[in-house]
């Protein structure tokens, strides 16, 4: 092509590629243009809002990591907004230990951080050793050229937000200027035996944050050529772990959070049994159930706390099963594993298994059975005292004598349960039970000993969820079985001495299944 004809040459000529987003519409410039457009708009509110009930809960959390790392610096970010693709953002959602120790959650705030700053003892927050400060990217005004002309951040374009008071005000925060954070972060580290600060990083949230942490620290360190990154390394994990240990057990506020997202969660499953009707009859059934729980998931809450598992007939036995675009045929089992997300970012997360023609059929039903059974074991074994394992333990055993009384287990029961054989895993491959809380697989970073290993406590939050999955391509069982998956997932309360299930609601004898369903076509 000729460009010089066409003229495209001179046009982009020394355009930088990250300018030529604006190329598809016009972006007015004129001096007159900024000027309109800066003046005559109402002032923002700044009225403060009420301090949020999640507030004294946040406060105590930072007290206790506050315990735990008293001389040191700790920055947690929220981390940056995420792109979809090219100049289009995930919605924001921040990253759970800022969220669980600001009590900030839905879309606040893309690239905050909090740092809490070491303080002689006893001269910090709530007596503690650190005092807390929370810096974002205040509310630009509506005299500000970022008002109008910042698509990403400017309240012209996404609506307005909380300035630095009124942040401050909700959470019980000190609050200040994203600006002022870099020099928060990086001022007097250093060496503690020579009076510096030492800093540990949530790392991997932030790379800007992370770049500036690795920068002072190579800066200010002794013999910054002979740096002992592993040793920084682990020290960073550590704050990790912490965090992540922190919330194995839910305190009050949470626990309520719990039980919203599990009622939106059970309005969600009803929502999709009132629908299957349409879905048997639509080619890909299977995206009329998800979309059916997402619309509850957005009226009632933030979001799903994860992709949607809508899987009919042989892909209920696909565990990661999320394409969902499968057909919903009568005569099939509908596995549905769903959770709302609240606007605090709490999610619930529950699996009931239904047939999709309202009735089981007697090999569904004694499979589902099994899994019930299986179910109640690990409830009998979720109680303080015990330990976090042995709920699977009990599950696996119940749904191991099931499959060798139906002559599917290929060694004797003991065997397969040995640490050697295991051959029942090959139907039921993944664990019975996880934390649950801010992220779906809760706690993810706790040591072993605290979670698999841990003794179960009062207050705790996590799922009991045995399956059996019986793919149609296994040629190892009869061929009743195939095709059929099955799980039961329910989300419990750890109480002082046992477990309350915060999905009750949901029927799970098959019996209750079919009659819930029944009700619900019949109204
Ligand atoms: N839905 C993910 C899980 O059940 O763990
Ligand atoms: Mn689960
Ligand atoms: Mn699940």
């Amino acid at each position: 092509m000729n460009t010089a004809d066409s003229g495209l040459e001179e046009l982009s000529e020394g355009q930088p590629l990250e300018d030529r987003v604006n190329n598809r519409s016009q972006r007015p410039t004129s001096q007159a243009f900024k000027d309109f457009m800066s003046a005559g708009w109402a002032p923002s509110s700044d009225e403060l809002p009420e301090q949020a009930a999640v507030a004294p809960h946040a406060a105590a959390r930072r007290r206790a990591l506050s315990e735990r790392f008293k001389t040191e610096r700790l920055v947690i970010p929220a981390g940056p907004l995420k792109v979809r693709s090219n100049d289009t953002d995930y919605r924001f959602r921040p990253h759970s230990g800022f969220a669980h120790l600001t009590g900030l959650g839905l879309d606040h705030e893309p690239d905050a951080v909090l740092v809490m700053e070491p303080v002689e003892e006893g001269t910090g927050d709530d007596g503690g050793h650190h005092t807390a400060t929370l810096y974002f990217r205040p509310l630009a005004g509506t005299d500000s050229e970022e008002f109008y002309s910042n698509a990403r951040y400017g309240a012209f374009w996404i609506g307005s937000r909380l300035n630095l008071e009124q942040v401050g005000a909700l959470v019980g925060l000190r609050t200040r200027n994203l600006a002022e954070a870099e020099t928060a972060i990086t001022s007097n580290v250093g060496d503690p035996q020579f009076g510096g600060i030492s800093v540990r990083l949530l790392r991997k949230v932030d790379e800007m944050v992370d770049a500036l942490v690795d920068t002072v620290r190579y800066n200010t360190a002794m013999d910054p050529d002979n740096m002992d990154f592993s040793a920084l390394d682990a020290k960073d994990e550590e704050l990790t772990e912490a965090l992540s240990e922190l919330r194995l057990v839910k305190d009050a506020w949470e626990v309520e959070q719990m039980k919203e997202a599990v009622a939106a969660t059970v309005n969600g499953f009803t929502e999709v049994v009132k629908i299957l009707p349409r879905a048997i009859s639509h080619p890909r059934g299977e995206r009329v159930v998800e979309g059916a729980f997402f619309a509850r998931a957005r009226e009632e809450g933030n979001d799903l706390g994860y992709d949607t598992i809508a899987a009919a007939g042989n892909n209920a036995t696909v565990l990661h099963w999320i394409r969902n675009n499968g057909e919903v045929r009568a005569g099939d089992l509908l596995l549905l594993d769903a959770g709302v997300e609240a606007d605090s970012l709490y999610t619930a997360d529950v699996t009931r298994t239904l047939p999709v023609n309202g009735t089981f059929s007697e090999v569904q039903r004694r499979v589902y059975q099994a899994v019930l059974d299986a179910a109640d074991a690990g409830f009998a074994a979720a109680k303080p005292g015990n330990k976090f394992r042995d709920v699977h333990a009990a599950a696996v055993r119940v749904l191991a004598e099931r499959l060798q009384d139906w002559g599917l287990l290929p060694v004797p029961l003991e065997e397969a349960l040995s640490e050697n054989g295991q051959q029942h895993r090959r139907w039921m491959p993944h664990g019975t039970s996880h934390h649950l809380g801010l992220d779906v697989h809760d706690c993810a970073q706790a040591r072993r000993e605290l979670y698999l290993d841990g003794i179960i406590e009062e207050g705790m939050v996590f799922t009991i969820e045995p399956g059996l999955y019986f793919k149609d391509e296994d040629l190892t069982i009869p061929e009743e079985y195939r095709g059929i998956g099955v799980r039961i997932e329910d989300d419990v309360l750890i109480t002082a001495d046992g477990a309350e299930n915060l999905s009750a609601a949901l029927p799970r004898d098959p019996s209750d299944v079919e009659d819930w369903m029944a009700g619900i076509y019949a109204s």
